[in-house]
């Protein structure tokens, strides 16, 4: 009894957050746009509420990583499924941009593969500011110059594994140029844009993008067409 309550709360829960998270209506613009082609085309958006330093084109042969974080299991809308939504993303990135990959996987991880207990414990984790460790140490970060960060939209916010991510590598991270993306199932980027800026001042934060996790898993021609397009307006 417990668990179909926990599910059916898990359901319900998704349109609220979009006007949750940190107060303000995450990725609003975008959230609205992929409302309206939803049943057309894949909701893929570019988001345009990057506030710290937006470039139009960017120079070719940029050397770039991919930074995700991504779940496998019971997710959203999809069931459960053997790759994680932001992971077709990041290999969609790494693959048009010849970008090197490096996955954030949890040094212990305590993370639930059902969907309504793992909401419960991102919420636990939010709500304590967690920093949860992850598994072994990032690429040496100075033969980089762009780094995309990607993650699965978590309450309204990025993971708390990013953070730790991001904290850890902050100095590394300063001067370069951070490009985000997410995944969801409503809220857009939910400001990881600007979340990205405050956390590692100093960089240089590009258009990111937003992708419906269904689409990602379902739609996967249509969103790789989506993201080239945003690559391209990238300079990629
Ligand atoms: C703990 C948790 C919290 C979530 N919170 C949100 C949210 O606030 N807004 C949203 O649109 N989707 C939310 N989702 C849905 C995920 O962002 C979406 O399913 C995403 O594509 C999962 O990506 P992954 O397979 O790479 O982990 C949440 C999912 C989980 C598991």
């Amino acid at each position: 009894m417990k668990h179909i309550l926990s599910a059916l709360l898990a359901l319900v829960m998704i349109p609220a957050l979009a006007a949750c998270g940190d107060g303000q209506t995450p990725g609003a613009a975008a959230v609205t746009a992929n409302e309206a082609v939803s049943t057309a085309a894949p909701s893929v958006d570019a988001a345009s509420d990057t506030d710290v330093g937006t470039e139009e084109t960017a120079p070719s042969g940029r050397k770039a990583l991919v930074v995700y974080f991504s779940r496998t299991g019971e997710q959203y809308t999809v069931g459960v499924i053997d790759k994680g939504n932001t992971a077709v993303v990041a290999e969609m990135i790494a693959e048009k941009t010849g970008a090197d990959l490096f996955e954030i996987v949890p040094a212990d991880d305590h993370y639930p593969m059902t969907y309504a207990e793992l909401t419960d414990v991102a919420k636990r984790e939010q709500k304590e500011k967690a920093r949860p460790a992850y598994k072994g140490t990032a690429p040496e970060l100075s033969g980089y110059d762009t780094v995309f960060i990607g993650a699965p939209v978590w309450w309204g916010d990025w993971p708390m594994i990013m953070y730790t991510f991001f904290e850890q590598n902050r100095d590394a991270l300063a001067g370069k140029t951070l490009i985000p993306f997410s995944t969801h199932e409503g809220s857009g980027l939910s400001g990881f844009d600007r979340k990205l800026g405050s956390a590692i001042p100093g960089a240089t934060v590009e258009r990111g993008l937003a992708v419906r996790g269904n689409d990602a898993q379902n739609s996967r021609a249509a969103v790789r067409d989506s993201v080239n397009g945003w690559l391209d307006g990238l300079g990629f």
